[in-house]
């Protein structure tokens, strides 16, 4: 299967911010990791990262075109707000899991609501790049 993950505002400075909540591997590290773990179910992955709300939408009406059959979108800061990415998830065939490297539930109050929720297919959060594996094998489940 191919996958692709969207991560979105502040995630390209993972490994340098707030290292306590989110780690202290960058971005690349973890994405190697993902990258590794795709590639021994022998699934193909790709990585797309963007600060800006609008490209984050381009990229999602793209994706079934671009071929992918499951998305794992971190919107970061996004995911409270973005009524305009929660349209394009709902908008598109493909099935979108929601991640988050943190426990966004242990954390301030207006991290414990999430505007795309509703419309992805499920949600992974609190497990760092665990997170993100945990959500590839939720969305081949969910897909075979
Ligand atoms: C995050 C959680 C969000 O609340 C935050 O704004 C982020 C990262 C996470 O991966 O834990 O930027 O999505």
């Amino acid at each position: 299967m191919k996958f692709l993950v969207i991560n979105g505002v502040n995630l390209n400075l993972t490994g340098t911010r707030e290292k306590s909540v989110y780690g202290g591997e960058t971005l690349d590290e973890l994405n190697a990791k993902i990258a590794a773990y795709a590639a021994k179910q022998g699934d193909e992955i790709s990585f797309y990262q963007n600060n800006v709300e609008g490209e984050l939408v381009n990229k999602l009406h793209a994706a079934k075109a671009e071929g992918y059959d499951g998305i794992l979108l971190n919107a970061g800061a996004y995911t409270h707000y973005s009524y305009a990415i929660r349209d394009a998830v709902a908008a598109i065939s493909v099935p979108v899991a929601e991640v988050h490297i943190s426990n966004v539930f242990a954390r301030e109050e207006f991290r414990k609501e999430s505007v795309l929720s509703p419309v992805c297919r499920g949600t992974v959060f609190g497990f760092g790049v665990g997170s993100y594996i945990a959500a590839l094998e939720g969305l081949r489940t969910v897909l075979q």
